[in-house]
Parts: structure tokens; C-alpha cells; sequence
């Protein structure tokens, strides 16, 4: 199975800060941020905290112990534990690492906008107005070289490998998220308007609870902790043998979960701001203006009526945003990678920048065909392949793979676990409830 030669992640913070790398993006920062603020703030904060600990978190738990158990690839991983005709495991993992791909050729397109919004903001910082207009403007050429140059950071390090490109890069990216995060948070309470924001984000208005308020919230959660895509078992398989598998993926979830809840903090009062700065973020029927824009228009409109502050509030939060990204976008180039190298043989550089180009590619095919192509890649890979391959994986570990080989799994790590809540649950609640409560809501 594993060969002796295979990488691992150095230490357990290290795989901790990597897997919440993964985890925590644009999902967090954007994404819930957004979403919260379109559907009415503090109910959908509730539905999403329930879909993260009852659907998300037993997935990720079951994501990383496939992985751990094949030591290896995605599509390995899947056939180490799958009795007869393996077809299906083949089949499971190759749809995952295409929508993986597709998910970064679309991330790395909006990745780009951040870093030409950060360009924008430090320029501004340093008194240069001419000549920015071009980095925040959309435009096909914009958007192509930015897509590139995020997609060449995005190989830089995965190039490097698993303990000295990603553990490396996590490690020191995601405590600089962290901190750069509170700053900004606590400065944007000391604005006028910020209350407002808040009261929208945690008093609830159940009159917003809607079915498809639960797909969204589903679909947000699924998205945000990376699931459904082998990015988790693909990190699960670099993971050491000692280390506690329900103990590490609660502590991934509660980052990620913390990040996101944060981020609402942030971007809700920020709203509200901005409205007190007298930028429009509502119609008049009180809807959300530009709800997908929301971070990229709102709030640097935001920063402008700030001044010098703002620029500096500006190129901080978007240097944020870009940290977010590429520990994201990281993860889902290694699941490709990964079994280039494993099946292949190819070397990690060739196999990077074959893969790497080959995404770049499909990335630009979207630029050039934008209003056709980027919303259907979105909801192609978000909406629908998440969600059906994350249900397809609880099968799997409830149904085909053998029961003892997933628990024998679990107990490495953490042998007192019999002993355990989770050990009464856990198995039965993937086996039935997740799959049952996935198609409630699927087809709600
Ligand atoms: N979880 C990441 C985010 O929140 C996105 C992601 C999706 C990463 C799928 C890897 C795989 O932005």
C-alpha cells in the first residue's frame, strides 16, 4: 500500500493548519459573509452552524479516514478499502479531481480580482491614483494576467511539496489570517453604523427560513470545509497514524467555522458603514444591490470614504483575502497532483506544471467566455457535483467499504475511542442520517 518514501505533514499543527487552510478561503470571506447578508443575517447563521455540525463535520471526519486508510491518491484511497470491481472507486475519484480542477479555474479568476484590488488599495496607500483604474476594472485582459500570476503562486507552492510547500506555507500564512483578521474586526466596530450591521447578524427573523435557505446554507457548508472534492481525503492521507481523527477534523471545522462566523462580524457592520458613508448597498425594497460584488464594490467603496485609513484598511483586508485563497487553492491543486505523481510518475514538477498549465488553461477558456461560462462552472461544480459526491461518499463508508476496516481506522490515534459518544454515533448517523438528511434537503 504506502510506500515508506511517501510525504507526510511534519507535525499535527502543521496538518492543522493546512487542512483549516484549505478550508478557510473565499468561502469564509466571502461567501457566508455574502450569503448571510442576502438572506436575512442571523437565520441563516443558524441553519449554517446546524448543517456544519450535524452534515459537514461527520463528511470531513469520513473524508480524512478514507484518506488515511489508502495512504495514497484519491482514486487509491478509494479503491484500498472497496471489496470487488473497483470500477466505481475509479469513477468516484476521477469525477473528483475534475471538479476540483474546475472549482480552482474559477477561483483562480476571482482570486485575481483580490490581488488587483490589493494592488489597487497599496498604491493608493503610497499617493499613486493614476494608472490603478485598470487593476479593479473588469476586463478580459485584467482578469487574464491576474488569473495567472495567482495561478503561478498557487503552483510555486505546491511544487515544493506537501511538508515544505503547503505545511510550510499554511503554517505561516494562517496565523497571519488570524491576526490581521482581528485588527480589522475591531477597527470596523469603531465605526458608525457597525451596531446596526450587527443586530442584523444575530437577532433573528425567522420570517427569512426558507427550503432553499437550507440548500444554500448546505451547499455553503460543504463548500467552506472543502468536502465532497477529495481535498480532505487527499490531506487525510498525508496525516500520521498516531494522530486522533475526530479530535483533529472538530478542530478544522471549528476554525473554519470560527472564520466564517468572523467574517460575518466584519463584512455585516461594514454594510452598514458604508451605508452611513453613504454608499447604496440596498434597493429601495431593501434588497441586497450587487450581492456578488458585495466585497469587491461595497467595501472598497467603504475605504475610499476613509481616506489615508482606508487605503490601509482596504490593502490589509485584501491581502487577508488572497492569504485565504491560496492556502485554498493550494489544497485543490495537490489533489490532482497527487495522483499524477502516485499513478503516473510523474515528478511533482512536471507533474505540477503540466496540471497547473492544463487548469490555467481551462481558467482562461472561462475568462474569454465569461458571462456564458463562469456562473455555470460555479453552480456545475458548487451546486450540484459537491453536494452529490459528498452523498456519495457516506455511502461508500456506511455501505461498501467494510465497517471494521473505517473503525479499525478510526481507533489508531485514539484508542480509547470505544469508550466514546462518537463511536455509538458516528457510524450509524454516516451510514443513514447523513444520506437521508442530504436528499431532504437536496430535493426540498
Ligand atoms: N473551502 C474553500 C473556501 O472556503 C474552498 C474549497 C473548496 C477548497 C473545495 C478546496 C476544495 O473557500
Amino acid at each position: 500500500m504506502a510506500s515508506s518514501s511517501r510525504s507526510q505533514f511534519s507535525s499535527r499543527f502543521g496538518f492543522i493548519m493546512a487542512a483549516a487552510g484549505s478550508a478557510v478561503g473565499l468561502g469564509n470571506v466571502w461567501g457566508f459573509p455574502t450569503q448571510a447578508a442576502s438572506n436575512g443575517g442571523a437565520v441563516f447563521l443558524i441553519v449554517y452552524l446546524c448543517m456544519v455540525f450535524l452534515l459537514a463535520y461527520p463528511m470531513l471526519v469520513a473524508e480524512m479516514t478514507i484518506g488515511r486508510y489508502g495512504q495514497s491518491n484519491a482514486i487509491r484511497s478509494f479503491r484500498a478499502g472497496w471489496p470487488k470491481g473497483q470500477l466505481g472507486a475509479i469513477l468516484l475519484g476521477v469525477v473528483g479531481l475534475v471538479v476540483v480542477s474546475l472549482i480552482l479555474s474559477f477561483y483562480a479568476i476571482v482570486a485575481g480580482w483580490l490581488m488587483g484590488s490589493f494592488a489597487d488599495s497599496g498604491m493608493n496607500l503610497f499617493g499613486i491614483h493614476d494608472h490603478t483604474h485598470w487593476l479593479t476594472t473588469f476586463s478580459t485582459s485584467r482578469n487574464l494576467i491576474l488569473m495567472v500570476t495567482f495561478m503561478l503562486l498557487t503552483m510555486y507552492v505546491v511544487r515544493n511539496g506537501v511538508a515544505d510547500g503547503i505545511e510550510k506555507w499554511s503554517t505561516r500564512l494562517m496565523p497571519l489570517l488570524f491576526i490581521l483578521f482581528f485588527v480589522l474586526t475591531a477597527y470596523i466596530f469603531t465605526q458608525d453604523g457597525a451596531m446596526e450591521g450587527l443586530k442584523m447578524y444575530l437577532i433573528p427573523d425567522l420570517s427569512h427560513l426558507t427550503p432553499e435557505l437550507c440548500v444554500s446554507a448546505m451547499g455553503q457548508a460543504f463548500f467552506s470545509l472543502s468536502l465532497g472534492v477529495c481535498v480532505m481525503t487527499t490531506y487525510g492521507s498525508y496525516l500520521k497514524k498516531d494522530a486522533n481523527i475526530p479530535k483533529t477534523a472538530a478542530q478544522v471545522a471549528l476554525i473554519d467555522t470560527g472564520v466564517a462566523f468572523t467574517a460575518g462580524l466584519m463584512v455585516l457592520p461594514a454594510m452598514f458603514v458604508a451605508k452611513q458613508n453613504g454608499v447604496q448597498i440596498f434597493s429601495d425594497t431593501g434588497a441586497l444591490l450587487n450581492s456578488d460584488t458585495l466585497v469587491f464594490d461595497v467595501l472598497p467603496a467603504m475605504f475610499n470614504t476613509m481616506g489615508i485609513v482606508g487605503a490601509l484598511v482596504g490593502a490589509i483586508f485584501f491581502l487577508l483575502m488572497i492569504i485565504a485563497a491560496l492556502t485554498s487553492s493550494i489544497s485543490m491543486l495537490e489533489v490532482p497532483v497527487s495522483c499524477a505523481t502516485e499513478e503516473l510518475k510523474l515528478s511533482r514538477n512536471k507533474a505540477v506544471l503540466f496540471i497547473g498549465g492544463l487548469i490555467t488553461l481551462v481558467s482562461a477558456i472561462v475568462v474569454v467566455n465569461f458571462s456564458d461560462l463562469f456562473g455555470l462552472v460555479v453552480t456545475f461544480t458548487t451546486v450540484y457535483s459537491q453536494p452529490i459526491i459528498a452523498l456519495l461518499i457516506t455511502l461508500i463508508v456506511g455501505w461498501i467499504w467494510n465497517r471494521n476496516q473505517i473503525l479499525g481506522e478510526l481507533k489508531q490515534g485514539c484508542p480509547d475511542i470505544e469508550q466514546g459518544w462518537f463511536w455509538k454515533i458516528w457510524p450509524w448517523y454516516v451510514r443513514v442520517v447523513c444520506p437521508i438528511l442530504m436528499l431532504l434537503v437536496f430535493f426540498a
